[in-house]
């Protein structure tokens, strides 16, 4: 049961705009729905792109307050790098928009507001964790604690990250504000839910029965989450920064950003089409695609869905082609710890390389399961499919055609049994590439208009028309006819993946007028008609290029190591009693030695004032033992003795752990008596 439709409405995930894309962005989300808009407008097709930048939400907010900028400053410095960055490499939206434009502000309350009042929301209160120093409730992430499951001193109010237990922020011991440090207290706060329980029938129908095409990826997801059971989620929050809930004894709360960013949709096409943006939402005939990362699908299959039902007047996706995440060089790609290919330095390192970088992403895209770029396979593809099949087909054409026949294209002459196969081969090549974008098979299809390449390098490899012109000018005539309506051809079949390439070659064979629907024809181009001047499609990526990108990443992972070991949160304040509990001696190193099968630890034998002591320490990797007899050292005199390898350690010797995990022994300054007391 396939619904005809009249027009493709296509969305593609509004990226935070609290740092620049990535390549992870780039392959799962932009260029798969430029390839898709690119072939629906190539086809002739009623087609709208939307694209956007998401710019609400906590972490914006407090980005702005670590950095003692607004977060409008925020936003603004990223939503514009952002845009500039996509139109560079070719992303056809019809319009990228922002979430604090004053449409999509009003758009969003009224949105709500529409809801409110036909009672789709559940209003409740309950207790949050509350900053008094910071004057403001804490969202789950910046409340930091003790797991109760593992101990761990560092776990987040929604997530232990040392044993990967999922948290409320109430379970968490000890907890204090990431923000100001403080103890939080719980205060009352009321907010709106969606009760996506209620709405769960209609989604099981409409998802698990009504949309079995769906990616197995994207129905997996649902289909696990509708089986565990949907509850309401809160479509607000206590924030200063947002689109403030309309709603009398609202002060100080705001949507919930993924409440208000995927209607940032909808805002974008009333921006671009304010008299006629209702048919691309409210008519059937209308098909709804979003394009998105594994990470968005719950609210794009479940959320959002629910969202527009409520309101009623809205269509629902008809395809939620969500891809999975790319990984770079074997890591998953991060923002915060800068391990990421930003586009807008790709594009400032590899100028006039757009292509090469749609090529891989595409080539590489993690459709059905993590993908991993490396910058080696990147080079290996320029090299090798690029440059040495693609490129080098099309410039022999060219070059040959310039040589022999004046730039102009030569007369077809009787066809070889080999000549009608290898026009045989690429008639389907229309039929199989719609086949695979109609089914959002990017990969696949990319790989198909690759193989009409490779048959056309192929074919010259095979017929050798610089040999055979030494001969027979009128076969060599046929053959690089043939091998320039490949090359037209292939101006077509690429359109959608490389279109700076596709341009390109046109300008070459002279010829802007190719339409998608003739591709597969082998009479693109007439005898007698002028090429231009042969160029390059394509261009070797040497090593030292490479290796530079390379250096890059190993220099952002060190910066990152240093950095993750900074800082460690203070620990709760203690009382002057329970500091005078400790009782910190000065000792001599009277003898030290490695323990054996421990090599870590270094074995200490202490004047302590008190007739000597022995403690064992992890500092064998930092000191030789030789070294330190002799020295003065700090150590614990009172803390219970423990059993270390069989040796009984009395105490502990005071040390300090540097950013870089290194160890240096805690030494007084000046003559010391072994046993002298330290406070
Ligand atoms: N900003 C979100 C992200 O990067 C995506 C928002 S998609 C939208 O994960 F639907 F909310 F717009
Ligand atoms: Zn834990």
């Amino acid at each position: 049961m396939s619904k005809e439709f009249k027009r493709t409405l296509i969305t593609s995930a509004l990226p935070y705009a609290n740092g620049p894309v990535h390549i992870g962005h780039l392959a799962g989300v932009y260029v798969p729905a430029d390839i898709y808009a690119r072939y629906l407008r190539l086809k002739g097709e009623e087609v709208l792109f939307i694209g956007g930048s998401d710019e609400h939400g906590v972490p914006i907010a407090l980005k702005a307050k670590a950095e003692g900028i607004t977060p409008q400053e925020v936003v603004d410095r990223y939503h514009f790098l952002i845009k500039k960055s996509f139109e560079e490499l070719g992303i056809t939206f019809d319009i990228y928009s922002r979430t604090t434009s004053e449409v999509h502000h009003k758009t969003a309350s009224d949105f709500f507001r529409r809801l409110y009042d036909k009672g789709e929301f559940l209003e409740k209160t309950s207790e949050q964790y509350y900053d008094e120093e910071a004057k403001q409730f804490l969202a789950d992430r910046y409340i930091v604690g003790t797991c109760p499951h593992c101990r761990n001193e560092r776990a987040y109010g929604d997530q232990c990250e040392a044993c990967g237990t999922s948290l409320s922020a109430l379970d968490l011991i000890n907890p204090r504000s990431a923000i100001s440090g403080s103890v939080p207290v719980l205060k009352e706060t009321k907010h709106w839910y969606l009760p996506l329980d209620k709405h769960e029938p209609w989604l099981k129908q409409w998802i698990l029965e009504d949309h079995k095409e769906w990616k197995s990826n994207v129905y997996g997801q649902c289909k696990s989450w509708l089986d565990m059971g949907l509850q309401p989620r809160a479509v607000s929050r206590d924030l200063d920064w947002g689109v403030p809930v309309p709603v009398e004894g609202a002060e100080g709360k705001v949507l919930y950003v993924w409440f208000d960013a995927p209607i940032g949709y909808i805002s974008n096409t009333i921006e671009l089409l304010p008299d006629e943006w209702e048919k691309w939402w409210k008519d059937e005939e209308t098909k709804l695609l979003h394009f998105i990362g594994k990470d968005n699908i719950v609210f794009h299959c479940i959320v959002f869905p629910s969202m527009l039902k409520a309101d009623g007047t809205y269509i629902l996706p008809e395809n939620v082609p969500a891809n999975e995440f790319l990984n770079l060089e074997g890591d998953k790609i991060s923002t915060s710890r800068n391990w990421a290919v930003w586009l807008h330095e790709y594009l400032e390192d590899f100028p006039g390389k757009q292509d090469v970088l749609r090529y891989v992403l595409t080539a590489n895209a993690p459709e059905t399961k993590d993908n991993d770029f490396t910058w080696k396979d990147f080079q290996a593809r320029n090299n090798n499919e690029l440059v040495a099949v693609f490129g080098n087909f099309v410039n022999r054409a060219l070059v040959l055609t310039q040589k022999y026949f004046d730039s102009k294209i030569p007369q077809r002459g009787e066809l070889t049994e080999y000549d009608v196969q290898t026009l045989e081969e690429f008639s389907t090549v229309k039929k199989d590439l719609e086949n695979y974008l109609d089914h959002y098979r990017f990969r696949d299809a990319l790989k198909e208009a690759m193989n009409l390449a490779r048959i056309g390098n192929k074919y010259l490899a095979d017929t050798e028309p610089w040999k055979v012109a030494k001969t027979d000018m009128h076969r060599t005539a046929t053959i690089l006819n043939i091998a320039l309506q490949i090359t037209a051809n292939l101006a077509i079949a690429f359109e959608p993946f490389l279109p700076f390439t596709s341009e390109k070659i046109k300008k070459l064979i002279n010829k802007t007028d190719l339409k998608w629907s003739e591709l597969g024809s082998v009479d693109l181009l007439e005898s007698g008609h002028a090429i231009n001047q042969p160029e390059l499609l394509f261009e070797k990526i040497e090593d030292a290029d490479i290796e530079k990108q390379i250096q890059k990443l190993q220099d952002a992972k060190k910066a990152n190591e240093l950095k993750e070991h900074k800082a460690e949160p203070i620990k709760e304040n203690i009382t002057f009693e329970d500091f005078t509990k400790l009782d910190i001696r000065v000792g001599k190193v009277l003898e030290c030695t490695k323990v054996p099968k421990a090599d870590k630890l270094l074995q200490f034998k202490l004047d302590d004032g008190h007739g000597g002591r022995t403690i064992l320490s992890g500092i064998a990797r930092y000191y030789k033992p030789e070294d330190l007899i002799g020295k003065n050292v700090c150590f614990i005199a009172n803390l219970a003795p423990r059993k270390i390898k069989g040796i009984e350690s009395q105490g502990m010797i005071l040390s300090a752990e540097s950013a870089d995990g290194s160890i240096s022994l805690i030494q007084p300054q000046g003559e010391t008596t072994p046993g002298s007391r330290i406070s």
